[in-house]
């Protein structure tokens, strides 16, 4: 027999009544499902998360008679979706490139930036020039930005520090910043983004040395869960790109790459050959690359924000569909192709530039983000067993998402079931 009157709720235990909980009155609970292959919608459905985790998932009704114990949390009428995945960001970075977006727009190109010294070399500098407390919380300050837009997990590449000793400081303050907040991040190690000044003229050294001794580092000291190269003329070669590649795969990461971003160089066809986990860009791809993608399960990651900036064309959902590749979207956020803070402003920019619909763009920011971090059997839905990582939006249809500009705000967002004080986003998260 129970200590605790039946019908009194407000003598429950706490710690059970926190962790047990039915979020209900919503508008529609929308999901992929358990594969990523549909979308789920549950009109005015339910979810009931227990000990941080999804329990169940479904229609009202349904749940409050398999939960009676569970704590009620009212959605007051709105849509409820899985919290967002950002599985492509370069958020730890000191300075910013606004007066180089102007030379871009006066026509300069990437290359031209590059080949200046401005470009990614730039921002290697005035991260370097940062003191490592304040890029750490600069760092944890974005990613509380993200948590408040309705991203609950979050990829971080290292990738402007190049040389071995600033990769790895950067990867360690990754650590630092991620234990300031409650956001899941992924740490990936762009191990190739261009030529350190410091090789100048020894492009071979450097390539050996990241294959030899960097990811060697990176490995002993668990400091990230993947790694990724940045493979384009302005970049490396597929050659120098695969054999970083395939020494990564012999010490266990999950592989990754920038390609076909400001020419189509190969990167997606090595990409498949290796079974990356993703391919990211491809605004110049061609169709023999999205059906290789899709043979090879690799997931294809549009970066609408940075097309834009460099004023690319991105690919036809139609075009894409008939290959049956899996798409995602994600911000790419970096001072120097993509300023782009909203994962959800990203994925609406995607559904007019590329004419994906609702459903499908929902899927490319949840599951298909997931499965490009290997994480799709823990967030990026809410399936039984799934992270209880929801977000309540100031909306009622699933519609509605990629509609308004700016995006719609969440109202609430879950992390492990709990829903968690958000930060104010209108403060400067600059340092
Ligand atoms: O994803 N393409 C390479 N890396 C970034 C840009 C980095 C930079 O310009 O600082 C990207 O677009
Ligand atoms: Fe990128």
């Amino acid at each position: 027999m129970s200590y605790w009157p039946a019908h009194d709720p407000s003598s429950k235990p706490v710690a059970g009544r926190t962790a047990y909980l039915i979020l209900h009155n919503t508008s529609e609970v929308v999901t992929p499902d358990a594969e990523g292959r549909e979308i789920l919608r549950f009109p005015k459905g339910a979810i009931v998360f227990r000990e941080g985790r999804v329990l169940e998932v479904g229609p009202a009704a349904d749940l409050f008679r398999h939960h009676p114990d569970a704590r009620p949390l009212n959605a007051n009428g709105k849509l409820v979706t899985p919290g967002l995945v950002d599985c492509h960001t370069h958020m730890l970075f000191g300075g910013h490139r606004a007066q180089e977006f102007q030379l871009k727009l006066a026509g300069a190109s990437y290359a031209e930036i590059a080949a200046k010294g401005g470009g990614i070399r730039s921002t290697v500098r005035s991260t370097a020039a940062v003191k490592d407390e304040l890029l750490e919380k600069s760092l944890a300050n974005r990613l509380e930005r993200w948590r408040a837009n309705g991203c609950t997990t979050v990829e971080v590449k290292s990738g402007y520090g190049l040389t071995s000793a600033r990769e790895v400081r950067l990867l360690e303050l990754m650590s630092g910043a991620a234990i300031r907040v409650p956001v899941r991040v992924h740490r990936t190690a762009l191990v190739l983004h261009a030529l350190p000044e410091e090789f100048a003229d020894r492009r071979a050294e450097f390539v050996t040395e990241v294959r030899d001794v960097l990811l060697g580092e990176i490995h002993r000291r668990g400091m990230a869960s993947a790694v990724d190269v940045f493979c384009d003329p302005v970049g490396f070669t597929v050659e120098e790109c695969r054999g970083v590649l395939e020494r990564a795969q012999e010490l266990g990461f999950p592989i990754k790459l920038h390609a076909e971003q400001t020419a189509r160089a190969g990167g997606a066809l090595l990409a498949a050959e290796l079974g990356a986990r993703s391919v990211d860009h491809l605004e110049c791809a061609i169709d023999e690359d999205w059906v290789a993608l899709a043979a090879a399960g690799t997931v294809g990651v549009l970066l609408p924000a940075a097309a834009l900036t460099l004023r690319q064309r991105l690919p036809d959902a139609a075009a894409i569909r008939a290959t049956g590749a899996r798409v995602a979207i994600a911000t790419d956020f970096n001072p120097g192709t993509a300023p782009a803070q909203s994962l959800m402003e990203c994925a609406a920019l995607a559904g007019r530039l590329c004419g994906f619909t609702a459903n499908e763009l929902l899927l490319a920011v949840t599951w298909n983000a997931a499965r490009a971090l290997g994480a799709e059997h823990e967030v990026g839905h809410l399936n039984p067993g799934a992270w209880g990582d929801a977000v309540q939006w100031e909306c009622e249809a699933l519609e509605e998402l990629p509609y308004w500009m700016p995006a719609v705000r969440p109202d609430t967002v879950f992390m492990r079931g709990a829903d968690l004080a958000l930060p104010a986003v209108e403060r400067r998260v600059w340092p």
